[in-house]
């Protein structure tokens, strides 16, 4: 079944969680439509999982697009969302034109970073759905902290929820918040709250597919499970072909047109 907007926002009535993942290409995503998953995600975390760079802040809009337009080709069933990358959304007009074009690209839905409910409106407005994401904004925080122990942060997180869903967010994305405060955030929204980080208690869970799969150890937050080591799985069979290949074992006439 293709997971809609609507699909997915009538899951949290029915007390069913929603399953998030990212993906950055075709194979992937089709792999990722096999275990029904839900959402699928071409976050920006790709400049860090997939290409290399040092931050999120140096993902470009071309990068996004690129990448989007791999997962739409192999996508069927999944919600696909993607990311507007940082300083893609510094206006109203800069903020459609972008998620515009992700949208030409494949994507269903944007996500943006932090409390904007101005953009958010606008683009809802033009027919193009938004998810919020609000807690730890790794686009613009220089360090990783958990967010909302303190009571007046905790407020401001809780106010920006509301907020975001009264600009018309059709899911809010809580990222390594306290899991009280995403309770009650969970709570007191009629959208669904998707958590990476904030507990147990939301409407829905994602994580960063190469996180999950062991495919990225430059550093692990403590949220994150550890699903499968396919690091290790990909170094054992490059090391074993290596060593058939020197060794003269490859290929074999298994393998070799007679
Ligand atoms: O870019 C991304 O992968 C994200 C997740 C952390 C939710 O925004």
């Amino acid at each position: 079944m293709k997971r809609t907007i609507e699909t997915i926002q009538s899951m949290k009535p029915a007390g069913e969680k929603v399953v998030a993942l990212t993906a950055y290409d075709y194979p992937t995503t089709r792999i990722l439509n096999q275990a029904e998953v839900d959402i699928i995600l071409v976050g920006d975390t790709l400049g860090m999982v997939v290409l290399g760079y040092e931050s999120t802040t140096s993902v470009t809009m071309d990068d996004i697009v690129h990448h989007t337009r791999a997962v739409a080709r192999g996508n069927r069933t999944c919600l696909l969302v993607a990311d507007l990358p940082y300083r893609s959304y510094t206006s109203i007009d800069l903020a459609i034109a972008n998620a515009q074009r992700l949208f030409e690209a494949g994507a269903e839905a944007v996500k943006l970073e932090g409390c904007h409910p101005e953009i958010t409106q606008a683009l809802v407005e033009h027919n193009l759905p938004v998810m919020g994401h609000i807690g730890l904004l790794p686009q613009t925080t220089d360090r990783f902290r958990v967010h909302g122990r303190r009571t007046k942060e905790a407020q401001e997180i809780f106010d920006q929820a509301g907020r975001l869903e009264k600009a018309g967010c059709f899911a809010l994305v809580l990222e390594a918040i306290t899991r009280p405060l995403a309770t009650e955030i969970t709570n007191s929204l009629a959208i669904p709250t998707i958590g990476i980080g904030a507990g147990v208690d939301c409407d829905g869970q994602i994580l960063v597919l190469h996180d999950m799969l062991g495919l990225f150890d430059r550093f692990t937050p403590t949220f994150v499970k550890r699903y499968a080591d396919l690091g290790k799985v990909i170094s054992r069979a490059a090391t074993t072909y290596r060593l058939e290949v020197q060794q003269g074992l490859f290929p074999h006439p298994d393998h070799t047109y007679k």
